[in-house]
């Protein structure tokens, strides 16, 4: 092996930090010189102004001064022609064409919704940390951020404001916060801008393209955080996923439970299954003991017996109590998982993600449609 050689698989190995993958296996790497210990280095950017330029930059610029015998390192960075660029799109797409939503029935990624009846229960809350957990339980986790009007995972997952996709012609980037590949549709909006005036075809539109257009890659989980109650979305995403898995959320106050069953039975009916129940806001403890259940008990049980059938038990997988920490993590951008692991709440929801985790990734426990003939 040449010098030359060394300088080339080591520079072919750095990885891009938004498509996640060695920029030898992109097509990246355009030329490489060695003359004494001078490495010359060509690279390509997909785009011009690219955000991860410079870390890519001085990541090259590190990999080839790794090599024993280089002094000195000159990078030159370009940019991709349209051509090359396309080449790439579609080797990203993995021959599946354009504008083909990649988590139908066959694929292996399992996607979760989370939905509830009434709003306010902590769905995005939940969300937002089981899939920081399950990140860090070193899974490939995507979430999608399907409440258009009320959106609020950018802001849980500390998400800065005016974070946007990058975008490699029709394909988008989603931006990544604690190992999670996000999407939101806040990253598209300009500050204070709203879109309380969308209808059914526009968030159907918005949904539609969040899991056709947005290159998460090869998932072990999404996540969807759903919007509260069972409207234009939900039936979208119904259509969109039949296939999906659903986690019903409920506080433990009997009122909201009814309504949680209700959200839980539309899902069913577009054929999604209803995996399990996740009591949040539960009763917590104070430090002298004194136990304080703010919104009563017995709602995610009840919800769970609710929705269970004979030979198919919908299971309570967590009660999440009431938490300060919980709360003011995720107004920090600071999910409680990272911020606070010794927090009941956090400790609970990273069991919730061990207990997911360990059901496995793909067609194990769905059941398949059968055909006789
Ligand atoms: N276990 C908890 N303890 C304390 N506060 C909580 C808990 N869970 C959620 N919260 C707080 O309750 C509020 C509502 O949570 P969140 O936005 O996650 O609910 P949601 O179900 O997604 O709401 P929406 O229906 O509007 O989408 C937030 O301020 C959140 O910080
Ligand atoms: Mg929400």
């Amino acid at each position: 092996m040449t010098t030359a050689d060394r300088v080339r698989d080591a520079v072919a190995a750095v990885t891009d930090p938004e498509l996640r993958r060695p920029i030898g296996d992109l097509d990246m790497v355009r030329g490489i010189a060695v003359e004494g210990d001078v490495a010359q280095v060509a690279i390509v950017l997909t785009i011009a102004g690219c955000p991860a330029a410079q870390r890519i930059e001085s990541d090259v610029r590190q990999a080839a001064a790794s090599v024993p015998g280089i002094a000195e390192v000159v990078v030159d960075v370009g940019v991709m022609t349209p051509g090359e660029r396309k080449a790439l799109t579609e080797k990203l797409r993995d021959g599946r064409p354009a504008r083909q939503m990649p988590f139908g029935p066959d694929s292996l990624t399992r996607v979760i919704l989370v939905s509830s009846g009434k709003g306010g229960v902590g769905k995005s809350t939940v969300t937002a940390n089981l899939a920081v957990a399950l990140a860090e339980q070193g899974l490939s986790v995507g979430l999608v951020d399907a409440d258009v009007h009320g959106f609020s995972i950018p802001g849980l997952l500390g998400i800065p404001a005016g974070t946007q996709p990058t975008r490699i012609d029709d394909l988008m980037l989603p931006p990544v916060a604690y190992g999670v590949k996000t999407i939101s549709i806040g990253m598209f909006l300009r500050d204070g801008e709203a879109v309380v005036a969308w209808r059914g075809p526009m968030l159907h539109r918005t949904v539609t393209q969040f899991l056709t257009d947005v290159f998460f890659g090869d998932l072990d989980v999404l996540l969807i955080d759903m919007p509260p109650g069972t409207g234009d979305i939900a039936i979208s995403i119904g259509q969109l996923l039949p296939h999906a898995e659903v986690l019903v959320v409920t506080t433990p106050q009997t009122a909201a439970s009814e309504v949680a069953i209700r959200s839980g039975l539309v899902a069913r009916q577009t054929g999604q299954r209803v995996i399990g129940v996740v009591e949040n806001m539960a009763a917590f403890a104070l430090p002298d003991g004194t136990v304080i259940d703010l919104f009563g008990a017995g709602g995610g049980a009840a919800v769970a017996d609710a929705l269970s059938e004979p030979g198919a038990t919908v299971p309570l997988l967590a009660s999440i109590p009431l938490s300060p920490a919980l709360r003011t993590g995720g107004d920090a951008g600071v999910p409680v998982v990272i911020g606070e692991p010794a927090d009941v709440a956090a400790s609970t929801i990273v069991d919730l993600a061990r207990t997911l985790a360990a059901q496995g990734r793909g067609l194990a426990g769905r059941s398949l449609p059968m055909s006789l003939s």
